[in-house]
């Protein structure tokens, strides 16, 4: 056994412990401070990481021994810290945790980025970041918390922390901070959707595509149908929008006033359900009959955000067809970020396509009266998931859709 003392949170602990007892037992079993999380224990995940003398470690793999005599500070111990005054409230504002089960550890982190790194960018938070893993965010709003704080701190904005950042590079031996480039030794790894496309049903039988991948501007779902019309008579009808509008299954329009709009979109999936309310202005370009549709909104339930841009373009197939590309660009933030990049969600936007195609033929086919009622307007959850899901377990068979 041996005796060790350790300043943990302030809070001066003496104790008598075995050699191999490593800090995160230290601290969960004689601190009684449960705050600080083991995950993997082979210093893999990052949860466990607690400050000492101020920086970074991993508790699992450190031993409380090799602590003596230091100064340990974990999540319980952050109160009068002034970058984790910022990072706190950044974290809730971006949805940056969940479970909450990393969290000890991600801020730990980032309260490091943000002290070393001031002018740090997307891939260079991403790149420190990376030693610490989460189950359920998908890291964007972690990252935007980063981002968010480091804002708020550049130049002197608040002294305190210039002060810190002084100290920490003063214990370092450094005079400046350290330049981005120095500090990235190699790059980072561009993860590629390859998975997700999902060829599906098109109107006139055209085996379209739903093509999904990520962007630093958010998710993006790429998708066509053609109908059976003139490219300009379809061009003309796309210039109505609350025609437009009455043919997204759960979109209804609210207000209409030029190439402005408000409304709504209920969309039912599975046990989720959302309904963002919104507004759009819709640019277009009558000699490339290309335009795009921008727009935010936000979930009455889950306060979840949506940002997004709806492209689309007429392509002539033959003088009485025309293909549709479509091109999508969102952004969630809050709890229904969790679902947005997932491959579900992307057939789902794929089907909702290939629905939108659907109504717009039977809205523009003169045989049909214009006031007869199109397919139900609000989703079916249960015919629509199925749907996708079916088409998710033939392709798992080698079966096309
Ligand atoms: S528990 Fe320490 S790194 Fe995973
Ligand atoms: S592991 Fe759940 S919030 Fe990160």
């Amino acid at each position: 056994m041996n005796t060790i003392a350790i300043e943990l949170n302030g809070r001066p602990v003496r104790r008598d412990i075995s050699a191999r007892t490593h800090l995160g037992d230290f601290i969960r079993d004689e601190g009684r401070l449960t705050g600080t999380h083991l995950g993997c224990e082979h210093g893999v995940c990052g949860a466990c990481t607690v400050l000492v003398d101020d920086q970074p470690v991993r508790s699992c793999i450190a031993f409380a021994v090799a602590c003596d005599g230091r100064k340990v500070t974990t999540v319980e111990g952050y109160d009068a810290d002034p970058v984790m005054a910022l990072l706190r409230p950044a974290f809730s504002r971006h949805h940056a945790l969940q479970c909450g089960f990393c969290t000890p550890g991600m801020l730990a982190t980032s309260r490091d980025i943000v002290l070393r790194f001031p002018d740090a960018d997307e891939p260079k938070i991403r790149l420190e970041l990376s030693g610490n893993l989460c189950r359920c965010t998908g890291y964007m709003g972690i990252v935007a918390a980063i981002r968010d704080v480091l804002q708020q701190c550049g130049g002197d904005a608040h002294p305190e922390i210039t002060a810190l950042r002084q100290a920490l590079r003063a214990a370092r031996g450094e005079s400046a901070p350290v330049p981005l480039a120095a500090s990235a030794p190699f790059a980072t790894f561009e993860a590629t959707d390859t998975g997700t496309a999902a060829p599906v049903a098109a109107p006139r039988d055209e085996p379209a595509q739903a093509q999904g991948s990520a962007s630093d501007k958010g998710t993006r779902i790429q998708g066509r149908f053609s109908v059976p019309f003139a490219a300009d008579e379809v061009w003309r009808f796309m210039a109505d929008l609350p025609a437009v509008a009455g043919c997204l299954p759960g979109a209804e329009l609210t207000e209409h006033t030029g190439d402005r709009v408000k409304g709504r979109v209920a969309i039912k999936f599975g046990p989720m359900s959302a309904s963002f309310n919104g507004a759009a202005r819709l640019e277009r370009d009558d000699a490339a009959r290309s335009a795009v549709l921008k727009g935010a909104g936000q979930d009455t339930l889950s306060q979840s955000r949506a940002n997004g841009d709806v492209a689309y373009r007429l392509v002539e197939v033959s003088p009485g067809e025309t293909r549709v590309e479509v091109d999508l660009l969102y952004s969630l933030q809050g709890p229904l970020a969790q679902f947005s990049r997932s491959g579900l969600v992307k057939d789902f936007v794929g089907r909702l396509i290939q629905e939108f195609g659907k109504n717009v033929a039977l809205r523009m086919d003169p045989a049909r009266s214009p006031d007869a009622p199109l397919p139900p307007a609000r989703l079916n959850a249960f015919s629509l998931g199925w749907s996708v899901l079916w088409s998710r377990i033939r392709r798992l068979f080698g079966a096309g859709d």
